[in-house]
């Protein structure tokens, strides 16, 4: 007996705990080294009970990513006007005047960098989620009708994000951005820099081509509050925040949840979408991510017009 149970056990850890469900069996077996006969030994209810909440979560997480992903493609259709109204280009023809828009993007277009001088105080996953996030927003801007020309900053070749970034993300190093070690205040002047922060007390009103724009390359994981604050203030820039409380508001929800920090790439599509459209509205509506506890005001609540016709003035 001991050694089927072993044997269930075994393929519990595997993989296969619907089958214990199915069985209806109440499994308190005790494994050490594959011997059973221990009591705190791994195997235990709470182990099994672990592993399937473990696996609940990952199917969950699975399922968002696709949601989101699917959530992308539409909103990127809906922005480029719809397929059926558009001329139909073959993938060839879309290469090349991608190609094009990112060379002229990398002459006339509205730079953004991506502050990337943060990450040694980051975890392994932290730096992978980040080469990710660095993907996405690549692709975005790969994809807009007017994309911006993009800088990251502060990446050094002997970082764990740069051979993370080129683990990751296929054809990184032929990427049409500019990969630099030198941070933005070696490229630009500091007056014309904005570093965006959630901490912020200034709100972005609009995206001006004299300015360039900068965002915190970090993720949230092991949430460093006021970190891109701190570093706006070490560089002695201006600052400014997304304006969600001026076109947002919160949403009632189970967990009670609300927050207005974002990630890197998804800052990044609110900003390409305002570009295009000029209306935070839009840009909120499109790309603030669902799961944020905020909702877009509707146009006819006090807050908004409130906001507006100070905004008029
Ligand atoms: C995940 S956030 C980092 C949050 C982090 N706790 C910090 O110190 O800012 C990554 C970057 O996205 C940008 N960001 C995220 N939410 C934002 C918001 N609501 N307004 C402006 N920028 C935002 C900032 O540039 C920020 O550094």
């Amino acid at each position: 007996m001991a050694h089927v149970q072993s044997e269930m056990c075994e393929m519990q850890l595997n993989g296969v705990p619907e089958l214990m469900d199915l069985l209806h069996i109440d499994v308190e077996i005790d494994v050490v080294d594959g011997k059973p006969g221990r009591e705190d030994a791994p195997c235990s209810k709470n182990v099994l009970r672990k592993q399937r909440n473990w696996e609940r979560q990952l199917a969950s997480k699975k399922s968002k990513r696709k949601e989101e992903k699917q959530r992308r493609k539409l909103n990127r259709e809906q922005e480029s006007g719809s397929s059926t109204d558009q001329p139909q280009f073959s993938k060839r023809v879309m290469k090349a005047i991608t190609k094009e828009r990112l060379v002229e993007a990398q002459s006339t277009g509205l730079k953004l960098c991506v502050d990337l001088s943060m990450t040694d105080c980051m975890s392994d996953k932290e730096i992978s989620r980040l080469a990710g996030q660095l993907r996405r927003l690549y692709g975005s801007n790969k994809k807009a009708a007017q994309p911006f020309h993009l800088f990251l900053t502060d990446l050094r070749e002997d970082s764990r994000l740069y051979r993370e970034c080129i683990r990751m993300n296929a054809g990184f190093l032929n990427y049409m951005m500019d990969i630099t070690e030198e941070s933005c205040l070696d490229l630009f002047p500091p007056e014309s820099v904005v570093y965006l922060t959630p901490d912020a007390e200034e709100a972005l009103e609009t995206i001006e081509a004299d300015r360039v724009y900068v965002l915190g390359g970090l993720v949230d994981e092991s949430i460093q509050k006021k970190l891109s604050f701190s570093r706006a203030r070490e560089l002695s820039v201006r600052t400014a925040r997304l304006p969600i409380d001026e076109y947002m508001m919160k949403k009632n929800n189970a967990k009670n949840f609300h927050s207005k920090i974002l990630a890197v790439n998804q800052v990044f599509d609110i900003l390409l979408t305002f570009c295009v459209t000029g209306s935070w509205t839009d840009a909120f509506q499109m790309w603030f991510p669902p799961g944020k506890g905020y909702v877009v005001t509707p146009c006819d609540s006090p807050t908004l017009s409130a906001t507006l016709t100070l905004h008029e003035d």
